[in-house]
């Protein structure tokens, strides 16, 4: 069951033949390749290479078999080398002879590489709905929880920020995400059929028409690169490690945050897990798994680059490698992004909690400083003298505005009773651009 044969004298090798099929993984392509082959096939008639009713006998085989697959009357199975095999010895099988002319000026390296960007761009486009889906929640959750909270430096709370804000800079991490997907499936959008081989084809074929039917903007400019870059499965991998990297940074905080030392979050129920031993347990295994796999999609993306990094000109078996790593990418950031969305829009935010942790930790010490400077301190002496006052009040155990205004003016004779209400940690949040974490 091979699309070619006629040179050999001998089979192949029972293991070498399973070693080389790519079947059980480019059969998800099936109806990216389907789709390639109609076109494909509507190019050459309407450039004279076939003729019309060759033309209709074909497609109608072509839809037969998409149609088949897809309610299941045809599985995707059998001992065939790949999907443009299975597709092609079908549709033979079906319409007999005529069907053998569907790979006319066609080679299957620039029909995977039509594949392949077909399937990312549409996988592109479904990515990009996942992280709009996740900001929405986002957006959400920290609207609804317009709470005052630590923020840190070095995981030492540091000043006081909003709840609302502290999503949005999550928001920010994903909308750049957003923008380097759609620049991918820009950059990917050029159509490699036509290509053939490497070396185009002595038909008279119009890749132009083939381009623009798929929907690209045009063919790609040089045939070797056409079959052989992988340019763009790297790029999203890219792109889906960069989405990684922020939402494993965004799990990292909520396994914090949901921690008995925190106690700023509570993860539903329905993304939480037990233990089997500790009656009490509730762990945030939705939020360590998505962590987890970031290393998952990391690793994707230096095989990818270490397969393509040696390989010359033009199309190489090393290349059938990008399959797996590209798809089990995509279907983890698609997972993770659906489930992180689950996890922010049930999580349960205790507001008292964050407020309590704001009031110890000096988290108004910088305030304390533009205070004085507003007083006309130089802030590098204000910085100077807030920070004996920090002394003072850890000795006492108490908070900067616990302090009476006697006990202030020991430190600087610029306090007035006026220092109370600038530092009141409410009142901060509306001074200077802080109003924009409000
Ligand atoms: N299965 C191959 C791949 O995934 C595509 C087919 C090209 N095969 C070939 N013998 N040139 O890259």
């Amino acid at each position: 069951m091979k699309l070619w044969g006629g040179r050999f004298r001998k089979d192949e090798n029972r293991m070498m033949e399973d070693f080389n099929s790519s079947f059980s993984f480019d059969s998800r392509l099936y109806r990216e390749d389907i789709t390639g082959s109609m076109a494909h096939v509507r190019m050459l008639s309407a450039c004279g290479i076939i003729a019309q009713e060759e033309r209709d006998a074909i497609l109608e085989g072509l839809e037969g078999i998409l149609r088949d697959i897809e309610s299941g009357a045809l599985s995707l199975e059998g001992e065939y080398e790949d999907i443009h095999t299975f597709v092609e010895l079908h549709l033979i099988e079906r319409i007999g002879e005529v069907g053998k002319k569907l790979h006319t000026g066609r080679s299957r390296n620039d029909q995977i590489a039509l594949d392949m960007r077909l399937y990312a761009r549409e996988k592109a486009a479904e990515l990009k709905e996942l992280l709009l889906g996740l900001i929405a929640a986002l957006k959400r959750t920290g609207e609804a929880n317009p709470f005052i909270m630590p923020g840190y430096t070095h995981l030492q709370r540091a000043q006081a920020v909003t709840f609302r804000y502290y999503m949005d800079a999550y928001v920010s991490m994903l909308s750049r995400d957003v923008r380097r997907v759609e620049n991918a499936s820009d950059i990917l959008n050029e159509s490699p059929l036509g290509c053939a081989a490497l070396a185009g084809t002595t038909h008279g074929i119009d890749r132009n028409m083939t381009a623009k039917e798929m929907g690209f903007r045009r063919p790609v400019s040089n045939f070797l690169d056409g079959v052989s870059d992988r340019d763009y499965l790297i790029e999203l991998t890219s792109a889906m490690s960069m989405i990684m990297m922020h939402l494993s940074r965004l799990c990292e905080e909520l396994i914090l945050w949901s921690s008995q030392e925190f106690r700023f979050v509570e993860i539903d129920d329905a993304y939480s897990t037990g233990s089997s031993i500790m009656p009490q347990k509730k762990n945030p295994d939705a939020c360590e798994l998505v962590r987890g796999k970031s290393g998952r999609v990391f690793g994707h993306l230096q095989g990818l680059l270490t397969t393509m990094k040696g390989i010359p000109l033009a199309y190489n078996k090393d290349m059938q490698e990008d399959k797996q790593a590209f798809f089990d990418a995509v279907d983890t950031v698609f997972a993770c992004l659906s489930i992180m969305t689950g996890v922010i829009s049930t999580l349960r935010v205790r507001g008292d909690v964050m407020r309590d942790s704001v009031k110890s930790g000096f988290l108004n010490a910088t305030e304390v400083a533009d205070y004085l400077v507003s007083k006309g301190v130089a802030f590098r002496d204000a910085h100077g003298i807030v920070g004996r006052i920090v002394i003072a009040c850890e000795d006492k155990k108490c908070a900067i505005e616990d302090l009476s205004l006697d006990e202030l003016r020991q430190f600087s004779s610029a306090f007035d009773d006026t220092i109370y209400a600038y530092i009141d940690y409410e009142n901060i949040l509306k001074k200077g651009n802080k109003k924009e974490m409000l």
